[in-house]
């Protein structure tokens, strides 16, 4: 090797060894503390750069400590000991606030007894999963009351529909006497019709709060939608007081017509002889009527006024708390649903179901024939003189004449 060849393979050397040097300095002063840093995204670097120069340090937690959750007490950490490995990581707080922990607000707790209280603690409701209690009441209502409580009314009205178009009016067999037997007297067509007509208009207003969205929104679009609802969200609101109070005095008014009698287990074996085209004998009210009366009227009544009740916040001294309305609302939804289901048969018999019956409704009287043919126990009572024809004093001054053309 002679001299220029030597003095060359130095300067190469020496050219190698500052470039490896400097690439070591270079990359040691840009070596993270930790492996996890090592990962950083470059893509994220333009970012923190900007950030930094706002003086503002970001950090993507999932780089910070990549293999963080590999210590066994990871899941056991509190908010301090996770923002020590992967700062920003706010699980251990938001976990704990998802359990239903109270911090602290400044409202009295006499005013609002759970402000303190961001999200609900877990609850398990039938039909929900076990999850915070906000989620379990919209897993149960969404999932549940709504789908299968929309089915039933869908197929009560197609039950009703096809039995009308199978059957028809049920006509009087016999021509009418012209004699009027006082069915209701004023006092209980006016608790009567107060009630239904508020009942029309809960189950109105009812059934566009919880499904309207379904049929109404694509139609009229949200904004008219937002309006119709509200309106009817404030008709509900009147109307139930209204219900409530006409559904006591329905109570008291029907009761001793609605007592069970022995004639009664007859005609529930018999189905009232709807299909035979034979009516079963009945006093004033068949046992159709009275399984209405006691399950919807009362049953039913009860437990949809009361909840109802609860959900307008009208109930002094009970704690409003999310809870107690997620519980009303669940009730409130299944009872409501079989009472609409129950009265729309109701309904139909009082209607078009049923000829005369509606114009007892409307006048309060019947003829001596729809009497003898619908309730032939109640119309041999009459006749034999135990019960008076004419009840109130309005129809007695009349000679229940008051309206020979009450038929219909
Ligand atoms: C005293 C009687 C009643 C009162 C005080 C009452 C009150 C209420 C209240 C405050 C709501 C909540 C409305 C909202 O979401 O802001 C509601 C919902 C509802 N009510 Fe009533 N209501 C009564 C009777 C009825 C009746 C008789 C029916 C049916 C015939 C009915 C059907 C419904 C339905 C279907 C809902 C919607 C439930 C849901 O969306 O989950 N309510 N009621």
């Amino acid at each position: 090797m002679n001299r220029a060849s030597v003095m060359k393979q130095i300067k190469t050397h020496l050219l190698m060894g500052t470039l490896v040097l400097g690439a070591a300095f270079s990359v040691s002063a840009q070596t993270p503390a930790t492996p996890a840093a090592a990962a950083e995204p470059k893509a994220a670097a333009p970012e923190a750069s900007k950030a930094g120069a706002l003086g503002v340090q970001s950090a993507n937690i999932f780089s910070i400590a990549p293999d963080a959750n590999t210590d066994p007490k990871y899941a056991d950490q509190n908010n301090g000991e996770r923002d020590k490995v992967q700062p920003g990581n706010n699980a251990p707080m938001w976990r704990q606030v998802g359990a239903g922990v109270n911090g602290y607000t400044s409202l009295p707790a006499s005013v609002a007894p759970e402000a303190g209280n961001l999200i609900q603690p877990f609850v398990q409701y039938p039909g929900s999963k076990l999850t915070t209690a906000g989620e379990a009441w919209r897993q149960v209502r969404n999932n549940w009351i709504i789908p299968y409580g929309g089915s039933l009314l869908l197929i009560v009205v197609l039950a009703i529909a096809l039995f009308y178009y199978g059957k028809g009016t049920m006509k009087l067999h016999g021509a009418e006497t012209g004699r009027k037997i006082e069915r209701f007297t004023p006092l209980e067509r006016a608790a009567h019709w107060t009630n239904a007509i508020a009942f029309v208009l809960l189950a109105v207003s009812g059934v566009v709060i919880a499904f309207g969205k379904y049929f109404i929104l694509p139609v009229i679009g949200t904004t008219l939608f937002g309006y119709f609802t509200y309106f009817l969200k404030n008709v509900h609101n009147f109307a139930g007081p209204l219900f409530a109070v006409s559904l006591i005095i329905v109570f008291f008014t029907f009761i001793k017509d609605n007592w069970p009698s022995k004639e009664d287990i007859t005609w529930m074996l018999k189905g009232g002889g709807m299909f035979s085209g034979h009516e079963v004998p009945s006093h004033r009210f068949n046992a159709g009527e009275k399984v209405v009366f006691w399950l919807g009227v009362l049953g039913l009544g009860v437990i949809v006024v009361a909840s109802g009740l609860v959900l307008d916040m009208l109930i002094p001294g009970l704690i409003y708390e999310r809870s107690t309305m997620q519980i009303a609302n669940m009730i409130h939804g299944v009872a409501t649903v079989l009472m609409m289901a129950m009265f729309l048969g109701h309904i139909y018999m009082g209607t078009i179901g049923m000829q005369g019956a509606y114009s007892a409704m409307r006048t309060g009287y019947v003829d001596e024939t729809w009497a003898k043919e619908h309730h032939e126990l109640w119309y041999n009572d009459i006749k034999a003189g135990k019960i008076p024809a004419q009840r109130s004093p309005e129809a007695v001054a009349h000679g229940g004449a008051a309206s020979t053309s009450a038929s219909a």
